[in-house]
């Protein structure tokens, strides 16, 4: 895959330092990706111990992989306000004594974790979901823009930019492809880039459903386009279920019942068109540089416990490894006169 697309964009996929370490899956990943992300251990919960106190061994070790293999790696994410089952990316300890001493705590935390990957990291998502869902409002109300405003923003991206000169500073979002929340991330682009705030580029997540189109998609590359920023996909899956907005509320109603093993071949093959109008539309925007699935293969993928427990299979791979209809379609894009 990454050849395929050499001179395009880069290839990645999500991946965790298990994985390093697994001799089948490695050569799985460097053989088809150029690019990494970590899942989960570039977050605050997983690299800040306490306030000072830092832990960068799994995300070291994806390092140690990536540089072995001429990977290029994402750094992911600098500033989220994800806060469930222990994965705290808006730790406690960053909120207590005020604005003050958590604009400070932010800053600090950012020199340190930026410094640190410095050199190695080619591109920051610094500010994770900052937008709103919803048209009345255009920032979330996350638990950083409770404690800062939406001046917390602003204060990542500088603190990035000052840690490292070079790495290319990214605000990623969800549902990018759907118009109101789009109009809110460029929204919160364009405030940035009117007060002269160092950003490069926007992060496209595209976590997407089999019967989903590609227009809004084509919408937010031009956008991003149209503002002289880089694009990336960053968090591309398409689920083999379609659900209701209220299986997302916190009720979690009304979410198509699991498959389990017995995933119907339909869903499969709508699931390889829509990945295969995806990246012919991709391979369109100049503007595009990277584009990277969340994760390898289905065994790992984030929808297995997401939105609900049910077997999902999101991606290019199957559970043994194996490329799917989605890999074929993906592929045949480029290959096909
Ligand atoms: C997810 C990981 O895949 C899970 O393992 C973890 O439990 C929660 O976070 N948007 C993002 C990613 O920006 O960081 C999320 O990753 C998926 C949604």
């Amino acid at each position: 895959m990454k050849d395929l697309y050499a001179g395009r964009f880069t290839i990645g996929a999500a991946i965790d330092a298990a994985m390093t370490r697994d001799p089948k899956m490695a050569a799985l990943i460097a053989r088809h990706y150029s690019s990494v992300t970590a899942t989960n251990a570039m977050k605050a919960y997983a690299i800040a111990q306490g306030e000072g106190r830092y832990d960068f061994t799994d995300a070291d070790a994806i390092v140690a992989f990536a540089q072995a293999h001429a990977i290029a790696i994402r750094g992911h994410a600098l500033v989220w306000h994800w806060n469930a089952g222990g994965q705290n990316a808006a730790p406690d300890w960053f909120f207590e004594g005020g604005r003050e001493a958590t604009r400070r705590r932010l800053e600090t935390y950012i020199a340190a974790v930026v410094t640190h990957f410095r050199g190695k990291v080619f591109c920051w998502d610094v500010v994770n979901e900052a937008a709103s869902d919803t048209q009345d409002e255009t920032y979330r109300k996350s638990r950083w823009f409770e404690a800062l405003g939406p001046d917390y923003i602003e204060i990542a991206f500088r603190a990035a930019r000052a840690a490292d000169p070079d790495t290319l500073l990214f605000l990623n979002d969800y549902d990018t492809e759907r118009p109101a929340k789009l109009a809110n991330l460029l929204a919160i682009v364009d405030a940035l880039k009117a007060k002269g705030v160092p950003i490069d580029g926007i992060g496209h997540q595209l976590h997407m459903n089999y019967r989903d189109g590609i227009d809004g998609v084509r919408a937010a590359l031009e956008a991003t386009s149209a503002r002289g920023l880089i694009n990336h996909v960053t968090e591309l899956d398409i689920s083999i279920y379609a659900d209701p907005p209220s299986c997302y509320s916190s009720a979690r109603t009304g979410c198509e019942a699991d498959f389990g093993a017995a995933i119907p071949p339909e869903r499969l093959a709508a699931q390889a068109r829509l990945y295969a109008a995806l990246f012919a539309e991709f391979a369109r925007h100049p503007t595009l540089k990277s584009v990277t699935t969340w994760g390898v293969t289905d065994a790992d993928s984030w929808l297995d416990g997401f939105p609900i427990a049910r077997t999902n299979a999101p991606l290019l791979f199957d559970r043994a490894g194996a490329p799917k209809p989605a890999f074929d379609a993906v592929a045949q894009i480029l290959t096909a006169p």
